[in-house]
């Protein structure tokens, strides 16, 4: 949550650079942002609301400076204000810090400077760090030293930055929070994720835990908590900064969405053998039982993972990673795959330490190199989805089941059918976008203020991210069941008005039991939006029918899954509703 950048060796053009890298980081957080520039003294401004409000309050000033950090925040202690945005400064106004994650031990580190009588102006847990440096500094710290004993004192999660007046070096610290150093050959940058400085350079360098760093004009160096210098890899970032644009589409995520037959492509490449179909995955895994745990999105990836290991005889079970705890411990060899696109989530962090504890082996599922998630589990398999920015999850969600079902296939020793249905999905899915009526079933029913969707098999996760996807952009309320469910509670909510969606692919046992469930919401003159391959006699219960192309089974419902995309996106926008940041939510959440 929030998003943190700093940059020096841009003189010119320090606060352009800044105000890009956060617009680049907006997706972690909206509630207010600020920039601070060193210039011999340290100048902020910042504002409650998103970036476009700080870029107002930046117009017709003249703030320059050698260094600089900014801010884009998710509010965690205080509303989003003016006061409590970033940067935030000491009591002489010498010292700025940005901040991502949360301070465990502020209110007691609070209460002691309060005591040696520092005036704290914001509600935030952040604002103990610039009267900690302020405290070192007056007891005759130099400027580094300041930082690190303050950053010492604090307990909990953070990545964080400061700039000094009188100083041209930005400080910075990670621990459970990423920080990510950009490498430019005369500037250098840091931030919580690589697209705020893509655009100047693909070098990286990814800060571990515990580790600081100083950049200046001459250079940068990390140093692990002893102080001591750590010799880092220097990584090239693989993706294009036009991959972080929106290529002239009105939302990130419709051109997501529109991304995802690449993504696809993307994901299998050189993963599946030309002549024999063989699966050959970089990961050294051969599990005799699975946990899942994720969040959100990821958590419906998960559940479509456990069905395939299921459906290939290896007991599987999908957590709620902030239910983990109380979750029985896994078996002697029994693997947990944390599914996180953005591998720093908070809970699902959390849920693979726990597990690693009880003595798992712990894989992976992320789309983001030298993430947390990636560097700590035992084994990483990459969903190679390129950066998704909308802050609903799309194209991750469509590779992180075909990254599973790639895995359940290598286990499996490759099923014909569904390698060639792996094969296949990038055209069925660019079919489906050239040719879905989603918009118009949006048009018929986007203000019908409650809607139902329901699947069963792999069909039951997508009814949930159907779901998911529909209510967090459009504020529509929306809940995703098991078709079988509806009887036992839900239906007594279901009326004339209620359109359900039901995803039915294939002619089997299942098809044959949904169809059975939406003839008890049809019973009852809900309208029904039938999503199906055309098998099954569906459509004849369905008062419209969103087409997939036919396929296999273990794969249909990912291309179900891209029309409900459609659904939901083309409601919103029907709604007027802010589809790449929706209310109160953010891409990363970096809190349990
Ligand atoms: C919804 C959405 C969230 C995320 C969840 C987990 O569209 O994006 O529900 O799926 O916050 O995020 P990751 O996958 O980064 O762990």
């Amino acid at each position: 949550m929030c998003g943190i950048i700093g940059c020096v060796g841009r003189p010119d053009s320090t606060l352009d650079t800044l105000v890009h890298g956060l617009s680049k980081l907006e997706y972690r957080g909206y509630d207010s942002a600020g920039v601070a520039l060193a210039n011999g003294d340290i100048e902020v401004v910042k504002r409650a609301g998103k970036i476009e409000e700080l870029r107002e309050a930046l117009e017709g000033r003249s703030v320059g400076g050698e260094v600089g950090i900014g801010h884009t925040r998710w509010s965690t202690h205080g509303p989003p204000t003016d006061e409590n945005a970033h940067p935030h400064t000491d009591c002489t106004d010498r010292v700025a810090v940005v901040h991502n994650g949360i301070i465990e031990n502020y209110q007691s580190l609070r209460d002691e400077l309060a005591e040696a009588g520092h005036e704290f102006r914001s509600d935030t847990d952040t604002e103990v760090v610039p009267h900690l440096i302020e405290q070192h500094l007056s007891g005759g710290a130099d400027p580094e030293s300041a930082f690190r004993a303050a950053v010492e004192r604090i307990e909990g999660s953070y990545a964080v930055a400061a700039v000094l007046a009188g100083e041209d070096r930005v400080f910075a610290a990670r621990e459970d929070s990423p920080l990510v150093l950009g490498l430019d050959e005369e500037a250098y940058y840091l931030a919580s994720d690589v697209p705020a400085f893509r655009e100047f350079t693909d070098k990286v360098v990814y800060l571990e835990d515990g580790e600081f760093a100083v950049l200046d004009a001459g250079g940068w160096s990390v140093t692990d908590a002893a102080g001591s210098p750590v010799e880092k890899t220097v990584d090239t970032v693989e993706w294009d900064p036009e991959e972080t644009g929106k290529s002239g589409y009105d939302h990130y995520m419709l051109k997501e969405i529109h991304e995802q037959p690449r993504a696809l492509r993307q994901c299998l490449s050189g993963r599946v053998e030309e002549l024999d179909g063989r699966v050959s995955l970089d990961v050294d895994v051969d599990p005799t039982a699975v946990q899942f745990v994720a969040c959100g999105t990821s958590y419906h990836a998960a559940v479509y993972g456990a069905y395939l290991f299921q459906s290939i005889g290896i007991p599987a079970q999908a957590f709620l990673a902030s239910e983990y705890t109380t979750s029985p411990p896994p078996l002697d060899d029994e693997l947990v795959i944390g599914v996180t696109q953005s591998g720093e989530t908070a809970d699902t962090l959390s849920a693979l330490r726990e597990a690693r504890r009880r003595g798992a082996k712990t894989l992976a599922v992320t789309n983001t190199v030298g993430s947390t998630a990636a560097r700590e589990c035992d084994d990483v398999l990459y969903i190679r989805a390129g950066p998704e920015i909308g802050v609903a999850a799309t194209k991750t969600f469509s590779s992180q089941v075909v990254a599973l079902t790639l895995l359940v296939e290598r286990i499996n020793d490759d099923d014909r059918e569904t390698i060639a249905a792996l094969r296949d999905l990038a055209g069925n899915v660019q079919q489906i976008l050239d040719e879905s009526t989603a918009r118009e079933v949006a048009e018929e029913y986007y203000d019908a203020g409650a809607y139902f969707f329901v699947g069963r098999g792999p069909a039951y996760p997508v009814a949930l991210e159907g779901a998911l996807k529909f209510k967090e952009i459009s504020y529509e309320h929306a809940e995703g069941f098991a078709a079988g469910e509806l009887k036992h509670g839900p239906l007594a909510l279901v009326t004339g008005e209620t359109p359900v969606f039901a995803v039915v692919t294939g002619d089997d046992e299942l098809a044959r039991k949904t169809i059975g469930n939406v003839k008890e919401v049809e019973a009852r003159d809900a309208p029904v939006i039938a999503v199906t391959d055309g098998r099954s006699d569906i459509e004849r219960y369905a008062d419209h029918v969103l087409e997939v192309p036919e396929t296999d089974p273990e794969t249909a419902a990912i291309l179900a899954n891209v029309q409900l995309q459609l659904v939901a996106y083309h409601a919103a926008a029907l709604l007027d509703r802010p589809i790449d940041k929706p209310r109160n939510l953010a891409k990363s959440v970096t809190v349990e």
